[in-house]
């Protein structure tokens, strides 16, 4: 939205959200602490929230004045009753889909924004249209699935650039206003119209292919690793085929994000529904190697650690799913970190945009005694046994590894879970390396 803002100077916004404390954050005088950390958007949120985006929690008004309605409510998985666990939980989405039934005056566009199973728009389209005074308050409505395909990370660039922009829906006067939003700024030949199911099995389809890729070189960097090969120089001579490309061939510790498992999880779920049970099994494997992923990079640390993490202190660099972000939803560091500590280590945190309070939440039931946080990235390393990297901030990339040869005890591991360090270094200075998908041997 603080896109559009920026790109339609004439077009009035206003983000509504349930959550008070979300809301004062979004408007509080200091960039620094909006909830969201993303790469140039306080600079956006600067220029636009006194002129034409507003944040506020008054849903009714909102509603009211609205010509169209973009539903961004979270999808999370379900966790009770049919479906747990695999399928995504509307409560949210349906609970808007009634406030906008009920509030809207007028004709309303409504929008699925939010990323969402398969026929979700028809859920939408009965509960607006059921409400009982519909006709008498002469209201109408036209659904459209517009579904995000944002990375975090890189969100500002990739909506000021997108590769395409998906419409879908059946109303085309509807679909048209929508596509005149976009033209602000979106060169015309990337907006795409489909129909509604065709929009929303896109979103899902386009993540579950990302994560696919991910999981594809990871469990090559496994591979690597006992070969002897080396997983960029794979990824590098593979990507340079055009056919496969040679983006998101980055191995690490496994994906994370709120979106890529849900994401899967739902086309699973809805392969299942439709007794397609081949389909759903082959997508359920991509999230298996995930996990396999994060489980065999604990195992390496506790092997070389010579089977016992107790009275060991380990350092953590990096707790975000990924650099450039402080979301941690999904974080391969959660389940990482959450074994280390079963295993007895002692856990000393850095990252550069997570907050303390965060980890806090997360790590709570581990014990708080069992991990510290620490500001300044160099005290990871006070009399430290090993140290893991896992998010691919641009500060762990250019370390002073022979002033930290000086804090840490010996034997020290360096456990690389993002191939971001360069081997010859370390051999000087004597330390120890496990890299992901580097099978020379180091030491
Ligand atoms: N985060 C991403 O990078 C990303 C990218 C593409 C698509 N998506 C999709 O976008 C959706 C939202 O994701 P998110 O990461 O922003 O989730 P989020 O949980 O961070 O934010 C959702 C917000 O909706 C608010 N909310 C819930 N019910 C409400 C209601 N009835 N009225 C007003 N506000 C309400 C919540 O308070 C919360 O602040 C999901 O479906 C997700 O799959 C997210």
């Amino acid at each position: 939205m603080a896109v559009i803002a920026k790109y339609c100077p004439n077009i009035e916004i206003k983000v509504v959200d349930i959550n008070q404390e979300r809301i004062d954050a979004w408007n509080n005088s200091n960039l620094n602490k909006l909830p969201i950390f993303e790469p140039g958007l306080s600079e956006i949120i600067n220029n636009v929230r006194e002129k034409n985006l507003e944040f506020t929690t008054n849903l009714v008004d909102s509603i009211k004045e609205a010509d169209m309605v973009f539903i961004s409510v979270n999808t999370p998985i379900k966790q009770n009753g049919i479906g747990a666990g695999q399928t995504s939980d509307l409560r949210w989405v349906e609970a808007c889909a009634r406030q906008i039934s009920e509030i809207a005056i007028g004709h309303t566009i409504v929008v699925e924004k939010s990323t969402l199973p398969v026929r979700t728009a028809k859920t939408i389209k009965e509960i607006l249209f059921a409400t009982n005074d519909n006709n008498q308050q002469n209201k109408s409505f036209s659904v459209l699935s517009n579904p995000e395909f944002l990375a975090e990370g890189t969100a500002i660039n990739d909506l000021e650039n997108p590769d395409r922009v998906l419409i879908g829906g059946e109303d085309k006067e509807a679909m048209l206003s929508l596509k005149q939003v976009y033209l602000n700024w979106v060169k015309e030949d990337k907006i795409i119209f489909t129909n509604l199911w065709s929009s929303e099995l896109s979103k899902l389809c386009a993540n579950a292919f990302l994560a696919q890729r991910i999981s594809s070189i990871n469990s090559i960097s496994a591979l690597c690793e006992v070969t002897g090969a080396n997983i960029g120089e794979v990824a590098n001579a593979v990507g340079q085929d055009s056919r496969i490309g040679n983006k998101f061939l980055k191995t690490g510790p496994g994906f994370g994000g709120s979106c890529f498992k849900k994401d899967i999880l739902n086309l699973v779920y809805l392969s299942r529904f439709y007794g397609l049970d081949e389909v759903a099994d082959y997508w359920e494997k991509i999230i298996e190697i995930n996990s396999w992923q994060k489980m065999r990079i604990y195992e390496q640390i506790v092997k070389n650690l010579f089977g016992n993490l107790v009275d060991k202190k380990i350092g953590i660099l990096g707790f975000a799913f990924k650099a450039n972000t402080n979301d941690t939803r999904e974080s391969p560091a959660i389940d990482i970190c959450k074994n280390l500590i079963n295993e007895g280590a002692f856990l000393s945190i850095h990252d550069y945009k997570v907050s303390k309070e965060n980890i806090s939440t997360i790590l709570s039931k581990e014990n708080n005694k069992n991990w510290e946080y620490v500001f300044d990235v160099y005290e990871v390393f006070n009399s430290s046994d090993a140290v893991v990297i896992l998010t691919e901030w641009e500060g762990y990339k250019n370390l002073n590894w022979n002033e930290i040869a000086l804090k840490t005890k010996r034997p020290f591991w360096i456990f690389d879970t993002r191939a971001i360090l360069r081997p010859e270094e370390l051999k000087k200075i004597n330390l120890n390396l496990w890299q992901i998908g580097n099978g020379y041997q180091i030491n």
